[in-house]
């Protein structure tokens, strides 16, 4: 099979990730801090290795403010839930997934209010938008944080991070990435972005397996915990302890998923996330320049590579998406991937709400050979052959 479906989750995973969990679940693989005895030793200490590797990827200073989620989607419930309070009022945009949006609904009903800045209509952002709805004044000065993605997971559209975290740092406003599309993709360091919360999963661009994710909080952030439970600290008090890590980590975690993620953050380390963004660019220019020549296909998002991440949203012209995407799994052998991409809000940014669009997603071990493949195919479906 072709594999383009790389936004939901990337495959192949390298080598070394696979290895890695063989070893972990065949060699020692114990319940970490609930014990002293070797194997469990062993396990916390390499759980420990992996969030150095993730810090060391993201430029955070203390490792000790990265939790370990099962996937985005719990980080960014996490920081959400535990941070936004009654009365507060929350900055987001018309490019986010249903998870940042459907948790901020859920919130909107305890008393949280929300402000959608509508994007352009390629996905991109303009900053001054986000200053327009920062709420000032003694009374109504209630802006606490502006969430925003990364990138778009519908048209891989960057999103001016560095620009909107100066913004939050002038007004006094914590500022959160969800940083699906992001990670392992391009540079989220988060010193240099201001990064106040990283919200990210382990198994898409990072190349870590499914069933990770982390939360990065900045240290001093108050954040409340959405489980409690066992933590192996503190065993004696009732009250779940707030303790990074450990107080966000309740209950037995995934070691050996844990344990992968840091060999894999630690494959990016070494290759450098400059080179792997440029590597994954060029995919994404062969493909779009390709796909741009085929009569009767549209394209949606910045058409400059540069702007956006290795993510092509596509429609043929008279056909619907579900379809050619079914057509490209069972006469051509690629996966891709078609529909709305959770995303209700970034299809009626890009006015496909009622089409929804064909996402055609490269990754870092995708070929320029399997681009051709998949240029040939939109192309011969296209013409109607
Ligand atoms: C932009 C964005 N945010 C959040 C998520 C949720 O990630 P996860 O599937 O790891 O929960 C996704 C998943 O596709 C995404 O694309």
């Amino acid at each position: 099979m072709i594999y383009m479906d790389n936004g939901a989750t990337s495959y192949p995973k390298p080598p070394e990730v696979i290895e890695k969990m063989i070893d972990v679940i065949t060699g020692y693989c114990a319940n970490p801090g609930r014990a002293g005895h070797y194997m469990a030793s062993k396990t916390a200490h390499e759980i420990y290795k992996s969030r150095i590797a993730l810090a060391r990827l993201f430029n955070i200073g203390d490792p000790r403010q990265l939790v370990f989620t099962k996937n985005c989607t719990e980080a960014i419930n996490l920081a959400l839930k535990g941070i936004l309070k009654e009365g507060d009022h929350v900055i987001a945009t018309s490019m986010e997934h249903n998870s940042v949006i459907r948790p901020l609904r859920e919130l909107e009903r305890k008393g949280i209010s929300t402000t959608f800045v509508k994007c352009a209509e390629d996905g991109s952002l303009e900053p001054a938008k986000v200053v327009e709805a920062i709420r000032t004044g003694r009374s109504t000065g209630n802006t606490k944080l502006i969430v925003m993605t990364a990138a778009s997971n519908v048209t891989g559209t960057k999103m001016p991070v560095e620009e909107v975290g100066r913004i939050a740092v002038r007004n006094g406003i914590l500022f959160m990435v969800d940083g699906a599309q992001g990670a392992g993709h391009m540079d989220l360091d988060v010193r240099k972005n201001h990064i106040d919360i990283l919200a990210a999963p382990g198994h898409k661009g990072l190349l870590g397996p499914q069933g990770t994710g982390f939360l990065y909080v900045r240290s001093g952030i108050d954040v409340d915990t959405l489980t409690e439970g066992g933590t192996g600290n503190r065993s004696c008090e009732e009250k779940q302890p707030r303790d990074f890590p450990e107080g966000y980590e309740a209950g037995t975690v995934n070691a050996p998923g844990i344990i992968a993620l840091g060999t894999a953050a630690n494959v990016i380390n070494k290759i450098g996330i400059e080179a792997v963004e440029e590597h994954e660019r060029r995919l994404t220019e062969k493909l779009q320049r390709g796909l741009e020549e085929i009569s009767g296909v549209c394209l949606y998002g910045p058409e400059n590579t540069y702007r956006k991440t290795a993510v092509v949203a596509i429609n043929i012209e008279g056909m619907d998406c579900e379809k050619a995407a079914a057509m490209l799994n069972d006469k051509y052998g690629i996966a891709v991937r078609a529909g709305f991409h959770c995303s209700c809000m970034a299809h009626r940014t890009i006015g496909t709400e009622e089409t929804g669009c064909i996402r055609i997603c490269p990754g870092f071990y995708t070929s320029e050979k399997e681009i051709d493949e998949v240029i040939r195919a939109v192309r011969e479906i296209a013409e109607g052959r």
